[in-house]
Formats: structure tokens, sequence, C-alpha cells
């Protein structure tokens, strides 16, 4: 089934939910916030999530222990994911655990990517050297929702010597309940696309 077939069946589940939610939980029951507005915990993006995505796990040494916890998190959400490593705590080099999973990000394998290194620098700068890759780096709250409101983040690199894990766990779950506002933004995204192309940004 092609990307643009599922998002269209997620239309479609989505209008059912909030028919299904508007009989369940009426207005009248709950004051002015009846329906899916009575149940905000189930957005759209929530749905997206749950029914579509793959999400694409990897870490070096220096990230093993929030990846641990970020799995912990996929799993409480019921989200799916996919381990590229590493798996042990020896030294060992971030490309080559971040290059194949940000290249399933990229392939259409995976929805969207975690990465996590020391700092989450390295990891960074390897996924966004991948043609489609938008990576961000991300030490609060604010950055994550803001990277997927208006960039279309599709990768969020953590630093657990950085955010730790407890901070590096609020992060994840925000960037991944956070949905991409489309309009304006997707300009700004297609002057990104313009760029991977080798073309000056805005111009055709
Ligand atoms: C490993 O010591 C460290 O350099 C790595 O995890 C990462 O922080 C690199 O950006």
């Amino acid at each position: 089934m092609r990307k643009e077939d599922n998002k269209n069946l997620i239309d479609f589940y989505y209008l059912f939910y909030t028919r299904a939610a508007s009989r369940l939980v009426p207005a009248a029951a709950c004051g002015s916030r009846g329906g899916v507005a009575a149940m905000p915990h189930l957005t759209k993006a929530a749905l997206f999530l749950i029914i579509l995505t793959m999400i694409a796990i990897a870490s070096d040494h220096g990230g093993l222990a929030l990846k641990a916890e970020i799995k912990k998190l996929l799993e409480e959400k019921a989200l799916p994911y996919k381990d590229f490593g590493t798996n042990s705590a020896e030294s060992c080099d971030y490309a080559l655990f971040g290059y194949p999973a940000a290249m399933a990000v990229a392939s259409g394998e995976c929805e969207r990517g975690i990465l996590i290194c020391g700092t989450g620098v390295g990891m960074s700068l390897v996924a966004n050297k991948i043609r489609g890759i938008r990576c961000v780096v991300c030490s609060d709250c604010f950055t994550a929702a803001l990277s997927r409101e208006h960039n279309d983040s599709n990768i969020l690199a953590l630093g657990e010597r950085v955010v730790g894990l407890g901070l590096g766990r609020f992060i994840a779950s925000t960037w991944l309940e956070t949905s991409f506002s489309g309009g304006r933004h997707a300009r700004r995204i297609a002057h990104i696309t313009q760029i991977e192309e080798g073309k000056a940004p805005g111009l055709n």
C-alpha cells in the first residue's frame, strides 16, 4: 500500500473515531467538551502513530542506557520499533549504528527515528548527511515540539550525557506526539529539499 493510501486510511479512521466518540461522549454529558475534545489523549497524531509508525532507533555506547529507556517508552505507547544497535557497552563508533537507522527512515522502511549518543551531536551530523533526513538534536521539550510542528523533523537525536534518562524520555515523548503543522512551513521544507537537490532555495 502506498503512503498516500495509508494517509487516506488514517483520515477515514479518524472521522469514524470522532463520530463514534461524539455518540459515546455527547457534549451534554461533559459541558462543551464532548466527543474527541473530551478524550484529548487520542489525537490524529496519536492515531497516526499507533496505526502506521515504525520507529528506527540506534545508539552508540554513550547512549545505550537512554536507548533502553526510550525502548520502554515506545513499548508503553505500543509503538513498534527496529533497533539498529549497538547492544553492548563497549566503546564503538556512532556512524556505524546511526547511518543504517537513518537510512531506514530515508527509504521509508521506518517513519521516524531516534538516535542517541553522548551529546546527540555525532548522530545528528551523520543523519543530516542523508537526503530527506531532517534530524534535530534536542535538550528541551519546546524545541522537540517545534521541530515537529515547523520543521517536520523525522529524526530526533538525544545526548544521554546532556539530558539524562528522565528528561530524555520526556523529550522523546513530546517529539513522538507532535505532528507537522504544514501550511507555510511546508514551503520552507520544500526549500530544504531544493538545497538537497543542489538548487538555490526559492528558485524554480
Ligand atoms: C563517545 O565518547 C562520544 O563522542 C559520542 O557518544 C558522541 O557524543 C559524539 O558526538
